[in-house]
């Protein structure tokens, strides 16, 4: 039998924790496989979150927040601390996910070591370097060092062809936060409740649906973020209905959403919750708006419709199937889209489509399964 190679599995926030849980959940199932998990904590609190919710104990904590980090000055202290990690652990493969500072300056720090790469959720574009600003670029950048290409999607796959990119290298797996979505509506439905949820039930008006809300998007910041929140507040002026917020920790959207919304009535600001408590708020939710990009992964497998504070999305799938309507952060089109939901109900009814165009939550098993048999 040949030796087993070593993996190092890398992340930071919040979305790459939800989507690198079920790969290091499978690897410790696995007992051939040699393995380490590495969290740069770009997050703190929210990756910690998540840790907890899946009980991942990291092995190597590089713990880099600071409060409103310079992207420039976080990257700079990640090259150093994960070519510590490298040269100590010496792993022969590396996993990275999707498109933060994380995963971009962890993929060059083991290009440069030779080590291989192995890129989870590959392949999304919008070709705006510009939106999601800085992702799109982090994303390009991976994918022109990385060994292995996992994508999600068809399209995925295709404009990683289209950039030249060998097939072999690609492998279609759908998308690893369908795995721990449906592993935590599993969760849920044995009657799984936690403090948030409780404390939730008693703040908010049970006889009054909700709209669900999250935005974070750095090129929204300013003017963006002061539209959406002052159309989130005319929606609730103009319908029955609450409004359910957990407000990211980033300072810069902190700032204007307690500043617009802090003091209106049926608009509820929450800290962000930990994931099955989200999962039981998208269930809830009448519909959601987000700028996220994993959420709107989520909710059409929920049935959910979106509204997306964005003007382009590399997830065009939810697009095309009615599930997402992309408004940017226009104050009268986010107005306009969810008064539509609201006050239409043929119009609501066929936006409400259920549908999971990033998998069947076997990506995870798909991913190892193979890399078991390459054994790089
Ligand atoms: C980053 C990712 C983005 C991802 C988002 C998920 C990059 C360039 N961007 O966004 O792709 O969609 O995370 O949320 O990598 N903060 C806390 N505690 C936390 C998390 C954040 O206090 O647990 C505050 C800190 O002040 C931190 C700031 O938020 O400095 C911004 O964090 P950062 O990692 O830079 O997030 P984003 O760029 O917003
Ligand atoms: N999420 C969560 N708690 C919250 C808000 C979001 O667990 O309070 C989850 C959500 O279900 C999704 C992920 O966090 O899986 C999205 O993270 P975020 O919006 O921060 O990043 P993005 O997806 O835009 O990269």
């Amino acid at each position: 039998m040949h030796n087993r190679k070593r993996w190092l599995v890398i992340f930071g926030t919040r979305p790459e924790a939800i989507k690198m849980a079920p790969l290091v959940k499978l690897m410790e199932s696995h007992t051939e496989i040699d393995f380490r998990v590495c969290v740069t904590a770009q997050h703190r609190g929210l990756l910690d979150q998540v840790l907890s919710f899946y009980q991942i104990t990291p092995h190597y904590d590089l713990d880099l927040m600071q409060a409103n980090q310079n992207l420039n000055e976080f990257s700079a202290r990640l090259f150093n601390a994960i070519n510590e990690v490298y040269c100590k652990w010496e792993p022969d493969l590396v996993f990275v996910h999707g498109d933060t500072t994380t995963s971009m300056i962890c993929a060059i720090a083991a290009f440069n070591l030779q080590i291989k790469i192995a890129h989870i959720e590959a392949g999304l574009r919008t070709l705006d370097l510009k939106s999601p600003f800085p992702e799109e670029m982090n994303r390009q950048v991976t994918a022109r060092m990385a060994d292995f290409h996992f994508a999600p999607t068809e399209k995925a796959t295709k404009n990683l062809i289209n950039e030249g990119i060998h097939l072999a290298k690609i492998l279609l797996v759908g998308n690893t936060v369908i795995d721990s979505l449906l592993l935590t509506i599993e969760k849920i439905k044995t009657g799984y409740e936690n403090d948030e949820i409780i404390k939730i039930k008693k703040t908010i008006d049970s006889n009054l649906p909700f709209i669900l809300v999250t935005g974070h998007r750095r090129e929204n910041f300013g003017d963006g973020f002061l539209n959406i929140c002052n159309s989130l507040k005319e929606i609730t002026k103009q319908n029955k209905v609450q409004i359910i917020y957990p407000v990211h920790l980033n300072p810069n959207v902190q700032k204007t959403v307690m500043a617009i919304l802090g003091d209106v009535d049926n608009v509820h600001l929450i800290a962000p919750v930990s994931y099955p408590t989200f999962v039981w708020l998208m269930q809830g939710s009448k519909f959601i708006i987000t700028d996220s990009g994993g959420v709107q992964e989520e909710a059409p497998v929920l049935g959910k419709p979106i509204i997306v504070l964005r003007n382009t999305s590399e997830r065009p799938e939810v697009i095309e199937a009615g599930a997402a309507v992309l408004v940017g952060t226009n104050g009268e089109a986010i107005l306009e889209e969810a008064n539509r939901l609201l006050q239409d109900e043929l119009y609501f009814f066929k936006r409400a489509v259920t549908i999971s165009p990033y998998g069947n939550g076997d990506a995870a098993n798909k991913i190892v399964d193979y890399l078991l048999e390459m054994n790089p």
